[in-house]
């Protein structure tokens, strides 16, 4: 049993697992151009807020090492201009602005293209890197706050390939899996380009977690039905009240799990978290093709022409969290202090 990855970064390229063709077929891509990273975000064939985050990183990193200049003001124009396209290729996940923004400052104090080109690569290295600890982390803290609690429900993929490993909400699975801890973990498919049913049953499958896979419309009647006693599931980007922005569907699930008085935890990284958003009304939602909806699998299931609403992500109010839990400890209520004392922005009046 192992836990898979998507991300590696060797012999100097970014390869990835092509997300788009699990669970049937496991394929891996080397990117070698800022287009071909651009594409690859855009098409979902690496996802997910700190995967996409790492890809963006060594897909920057990558591009600025072919740069012919040997003009370090000249460098920097070039790597604005990739900076970017790459952060417009997806809106609503915060960590791909801030792995590059960080990818920025590491080069500011280079005094040569080479030493800037270094220090692009090992700033995107560190970034690979921490996300791994630092969902280990979050894994850990959540195992603690599950307690006794077996039977759990996620949505979408907020796992081990759309993070550096081990995921966020699916850390705790994989971290209990290798510690003997078992789960029943409800996966909802996730409509329209079902992340829960192709890649969080494949991913949980992979490391011999006990997973169970329900549609979205099954989940209040599995709550009850099966004696859900927590859901968790993951962030694109938290805004400073703690209003959380993930998967579409996460709202619902948050709703429901108020109504039935079961835990709705957040797990993420701080990479995450947007302080410089007051709350979820100013958090950008990506609108995606109408084809998502009205085709499956190709396969047209909708009339022609069909007017379509396609937001990708859906913001759920604070109210409704019971605790979000970082790399950095559990965050509860009130968030706009929890959250603004792990940033450092909080100051009792
Ligand atoms: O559109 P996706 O598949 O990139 O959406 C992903 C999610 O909503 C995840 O839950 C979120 O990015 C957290 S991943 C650890």
């Amino acid at each position: 049993m192992t836990i898979p990855t998507s991300i590696q970064w060797k012999d100097d390229e970014l390869i990835i697992l092509n997300q788009q063709k699990l669970p049937l077929i496991t394929e891996y891509l080397t990117l070698t151009t800022i287009e071909e990273v651009y594409d690859a975000i855009v098409t979902l064939k690496v996802r997910g807020a700190p995967a996409i985050g790492i890809a963006g990183a060594y897909g920057l990193a990558s591009a600025a090492s072919r740069y012919e200049t040997e003009d370090v003001k000249q460098f920097h124009r070039l790597l604005q201009k990739d900076f970017d396209y790459i952060v417009s290729s997806r809106p609503t996940a915060v960590n791909l602005m801030w792995a590059l923004k960080r990818l920025l400052a590491s080069s500011q104090a280079a005094t040569s293209v080479a030493g800037a080109k270094a220090a692009l690569l090992a700033e995107a290295i560190i970034i690979h890197e921490e996300d791994e600890t630092f969902c280990k982390k979050i894994g850990d803290y959540t195992l603690s706050l599950l307690a006794d609690k077996t039977n759990v429900m996620t949505i979408c993929n907020a796992g081990s390939i759309a993070t550096a490993k081990y995921g966020t909400a699916l850390a705790p699975f994989h971290l209990g899996q290798e510690r003997g801890k078992q789960f029943n973990v409800y996966a909802c498919e996730t409509r329209p380009l079902f992340q829960g049913a192709r890649l969080t049953v494949w991913e949980l499958q992979q490391s011999g977690v006990d997973v169970t896979l329900i549609t979205d419309s099954m989940a209040a009647h599995t709550i009850q039905a099966k004696g859900i006693e927590a859901i968790i599931v993951g962030a694109d980007r938290i805004a400073a009240n703690g209003d959380t922005a993930n998967k579409i569907g996460t709202m619902n699930l948050a709703i429901l799990a108020n109504a039935f008085n079961i835990p709705f935890y957040v797990a993420a990284p701080s990479s995450t978290f947007d302080v410089s958003i007051q709350d979820g009304a100013d958090i950008p939602i990506e609108e995606r093709p109408a084809e998502e909806v009205t085709t499956m699998n190709g396969q047209q299931v909708a009339p022609l022409e069909t007017k379509v609403f396609n937001p990708a992500f859906d913001v759920t109010p604070a109210k409704y969290i019971t605790a979000i839990i970082t790399e950095k400890g559990i965050l509860e209520p009130d968030y706009v202090e929890s959250i603004g004392e792990l940033f450092g922005v909080y100051s009792k009046q």
